[in-house]
């Protein structure tokens, strides 16, 4: 079995294991006063600072979460009620047009719901905001911005944003800026400090952590609204008893994937790199997507000329080799994904795609193996939709 859809989710790593299981039969809960919570407090707090290390912040501006859908959540949503109340003007959520769902959902409901005007900000074919195309949408009006939100790099066709100069025009506006790093976190320098952002997203799972555990780190000064109510957990900003064992098991992950990020950065690019250069030689007309020059190393995003991508992944999938196709499936129906219809990719270009994802268990022999399976498949996938489309 060969298993490229890293960018799905990702092994958990052993250390993890060890540290989830070590702390699984601990009795206390963190917020008892006890000595029973006080050691259930302890381990929380240690693994607050180490993500607070790892990540470029301070301890206290960690707020622990069920994961990436949560964290950005309670940044979009939160930020929004909390500047909104200041500022009644203050209306527009601003995110880009390639965001994952965990945030473009929000910010529609918002708008849908809660009174906001959700306005996306375009991309370039590559996939990425300029800084200028954020100056212009601020400039007009920023009095009436309750907030931006553009992730550090997109889960399908990994671009990375130029997120820091993205995060330095909101600041001139005094406008926050949040950004979901979850695919960046262990492949991408990222430090919440220097990039002067005000809110960023992190997921256990994309990292070699548990599923179920994510942080949210917010600036000092900011507020958000709580989205969850109840024992005032988390600065009250995310209430819920805290789990001990996951959140140790996500500061190792997290500690141990910024402590290697650049030897596995290039682990995977060298990787990536043989796999397209072989995926070339099988299908010449293959089409590379996303910011090649400034892309996750771990993300191969193809489209396929021809071929359904529902078709190319269930070809792959018979010869014990899972990926994705990045798009969506509405009542049975492949939608193809908002990320490259923003990127100015026609429906059929858009859902001719794969995206083939590595990690940290991924060798030579599981790209030979899809380099070996993917000639086939492309062209049993064309002759299915030739077929298909030849009127009887
Ligand atoms: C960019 C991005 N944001 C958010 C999420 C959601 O994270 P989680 O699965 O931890 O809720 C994902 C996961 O697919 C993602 O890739």
């Amino acid at each position: 079995m060969v298993y490229l859809d890293h960018a799905a989710t990702t092994e958990v790593r052993p250390e993890v294991v060890a540290d989830v299981a070590a702390e699984l039969g601990a009795l206390g809960n963190p917020s008892s006063l006890h000595a029973h919570g006080r050691g259930a407090r302890r381990t929380v707090e240690e693994a607050r600072e180490r993500v607070a290390d790892a990540l470029g912040s301070t301890p206290h501006e960690v707020v622990f979460t069920g994961g990436g859908t949560e964290s950005d959540n309670i940044a979009i949503k939160g930020l929004y009620w909390a500047r909104n109340a200041e500022d009644p003007r203050r209306r527009r959520i601003l995110v880009s047009a390639v965001e994952h769902h965990a945030a473009l959902d929000p910010a529609r409901w918002m708008a849908d719901h809660q009174g906001a005007r959700f306005e996306t900000l375009p991309v370039d074919e590559l996939g990425r905001v300029s800084p200028r195309t954020l100056r212009e949408a601020l400039a007009a009006a920023p009095e009436t911005v309750a907030l931006v939100s553009v992730m550090w790099a997109n889960n399908e066709v990994g671009t990375v944003q130029p997120v820091a100069e993205l995060a330095a025009v909101a600041a001139e506006y005094g406008v926050p800026f949040h950004t979901d790093a979850v695919q960046a976190v262990g492949v991408e320098p990222v430090d919440f400090a220097a990039s002067g952002v005000s809110a960023l997203t992190v997921s256990g799972h994309k990292l070699g952590g548990p599923v179920g555990a994510g942080a949210l780190l917010v600036a000092r000064g900011l507020g958000p609204v709580p989205v969850l109510h109840g024992g005032g957990q988390e600065r009250d900003i995310r209430s819920g008893t805290l789990s001990p064992p996951l959140l140790r098991g996500l500061a190792t992950a997290v500690g141990l994937a910024v402590g290697e990020r650049e030897e596995h950065a290039k682990h995977l690019a060298d990787l990536r790199d043989a796999l397209e250069e072989g995926v070339r030689d099988a299908v010449s007309d293959v089409v590379v997507n996303g910011d090649r020059d400034r892309r996750l190393p771990g993300i191969s995003h193809l489209s396929f000329p021809g071929c359904e991508g529902d078709a190319l992944l269930m070809l792959l999938d018979a010869r014990g080799i899972s990926c994705s196709t990045g798009s969506a499936c509405s009542a049975g129906v492949a939608q193809p994904s908002h990320v490259l219809l923003a990127m100015g990719a026609d429906a059929d270009t858009a859902l001719s795609s794969l995206r083939l994802s590595l990690g940290r268990t991924s060798t030579p022999e599981d790209v030979a193996a899809l380099v070996a399976a993917i000639g086939p498949a492309v062209e049993r996938a064309r002759a299915a939709r030739a077929k298909r489309r030849t009127p009887r």
